[in-house]
């Protein structure tokens, strides 16, 4: 059977959606969750595009041995340079060269021909090919470029070493019937096609990236670019999970296979929803809370008796954890390893006693512990971030009388207990004002979430947060059954990332 390439650019154009800031440690464990899930060519970042990037770039080139590792880069000599820097030490080296081919982009944002852009791309084409041999060429906003003109630059640059062409539906303006029409007419029009892949890269502006990859697979294109979750550039990129279970549900009509190892679709969307702050919708197809949930009477009596009535997937396919019984107080260390092995986790020892103590002591607070009650704890634990202030103790007073107050007591640099108190116009903002005094970075409060992990008034709170330094936006998490404590685990989560990206402590 024939293979579908996967290739996976979370941490390129995933972490290009607004507000999806990651860290290097956490592209690293991105990478290194991606590369367990089966992806066959992670798209590492962009090296001249930032320090961050490059430093993420090479650092993922040197620790993931599995997977091709690309850097993407601008069709100038310097940029293709930087790229290849940045990925020189990994097993599997790929250079991806990007440049815009439609008239659209030629003449309102380049200003340059079509001869010159042509031009540029064979000679960065070639550039690269001096450093590695798997060369990939997007022209940018394919979907909405001249045909003819776009066979000729692809026959052009697979004659300068182009290993992959990548057909890019940039602005997600196309539909199925086009989009595979398109990639029809380059196996017909461009007459060294056999000697590259073609791939397509949709965006989502309509709805329809999933469905016109699909579409383009169909039609033999055989690498198809995608992200964990479907995140993005606005409406975002088409989502592996989806294509993937696309392709193993409906064999019959495609009689195609992929490299992805499906029982890690849940446990990476997971990760990259809790790294990335992005949630996942709860009617999200393949990774959504409810994609495996019946409702309708009719509909669980039907999944009762057989599931194949109403579910095309196996969750555990997916590696939905099978087990919903619910753990608790009496719950022992070895039954909680195994529900965390059903999860998909696999702790080392110090990791596993720390999760075991916030396990015992949210089962103190909370009668029935469930897996997403499990998850929450451990990515609670888990936070990547190199913490410069550790959060202590909080002590809020609110209400509708008086003024709402809170005192805290944090652990800064150098183990330092710092204590300082402020009051405000309700207990986030007096708490908030609080770690203010003692942690002095100046930033904007931009988003602040909360919700129930589980139902029930015993719930955990999860708190999403993003403030902003100098025009760039970064995220913080916290999790807790007292929302008060989570939001400021959120808000000092989030401003020792600002500290970690800048180095700038108070
Ligand atoms: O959407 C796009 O065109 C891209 C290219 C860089 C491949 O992301
Ligand atoms: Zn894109």
């Amino acid at each position: 059977m024939d293979k579908v390439i996967i290739f996976d650019t979370t941490l390129r154009d995933g972490e290009q959606a607004a507000g999806g800031t990651l860290n290097v440690q956490e592209k690293l464990e991105i990478a290194s969750r991606l590369e367990k899930l089966g992806v066959d060519i992670i798209e590492a970042g962009f090296p001249a595009s930032s320090p961050g990037d490059f430093e993420a770039v090479s650092l993922i080139s040197k620790e993931i041995k599995n997977s091709v590792i690309c850097a993407l880069t601008h069709a100038n000599f310097k940029a293709v340079d930087r790229a290849w820097e940045a990925i020189k030490g990994a097993a599997h080296p790929r250079i991806h060269i990007f440049l815009s081919a439609s008239d659209i982009h030629l003449i309102h944002q380049l200003k340059k021909s079509r001869d010159e852009i042509m031009k540029m791309a064979c000679d960065t084409v070639a550039r690269a090919k001096g450093y590695t041999g798997d060369i990939e060429f997007s022209p940018m906003d394919a979907s909405r470029t001249e045909p003819q003109y776009l066979y000729q630059i692809l026959e052009a640059v697979i004659d300068a070493g182009a290993t992959t062409v990548n057909i890019p539906d940039t602005v997600g303006y196309s539909v199925p019937e086009e989009f595979g029409g398109l990639i029809e007419g380059i196996f017909k029009n461009v007459k060294n096609i056999e000697k590259a892949v073609i791939s397509v890269h949709c965006h989502n502006d309509l709805g329809l990236a999933v469905a016109n990859s699909l579409e383009a697979v169909r039609r033999g294109a055989r690498q198809v670019e995608c992200t964990i979750n479907g995140i993005g550039e606005r409406a975002g990129n088409a989502s592996l999970e989806e294509i993937v279970m696309a392709i193993r549900t409906r064999k019959d009509l495609y009689d195609l296979t992929t490299g992805i190892d499906t029982r890690q679709i849940y446990r990476t969307s997971r990760l990259v929803s809790d790294l990335t702050g992005f949630l996942v919708q709860p009617n999200k197809a393949i990774v959504g809370a409810n994609a495996f949930s019946h409702e309708s009477g009719i509909h669980q009596d039907g999944v009762i008796k057989m599931p194949i009535t109403y579910e095309i997937i196996d969750p555990r396919t997916v590696g939905v954890p099978s087990s919903s019984l619910v753990l608790g107080k009496l719950s022992g260390r070895h039954a909680f390893k195994q529900r965390l092995s059903e999860l998909g986790y696999s702790l080392e020892d110090e990791d596993l006693n720390r999760a075991f103590t916030a396990f015992k002591e949210l089962a103190d607070k909370k009668k029935d512990i469930t897996n997403r009650d499990i998850e929450s704890l451990v990515a609670e634990e888990q936070r990547t971030v190199s913490e410069e202030y550790h959060l202590k103790r909080i002590q809020v007073t609110c209400g509708d009388k008086g003024v709402p107050t809170a005192a805290v007591r944090l652990i800064g640099p150098d183990g330092k207990t710092i204590e300082d108190a402020a009051l405000g116009t309700g207990p986030i903002d007096a708490l908030y004002k609080a770690i203010n005094r003692i942690v002095k970075v100046p930033n904007s409060l931009t988003e602040f979430t909360v919700k129930s992990v589980t139902e029930g008034i015993d719930a955990i709170g999860e708190v999403l947060i993003r403030i902003e330094s100098d025009g760039v936006t970064y995220t913080g998490r916290g999790a807790d059954t007292d929302i008060i404590v989570s939001s400021a685990k959120a808000y000092i989560n989030a401003l020792n990332r600002l500290i970690a990206a800048t180095g700038e402590v108070s």
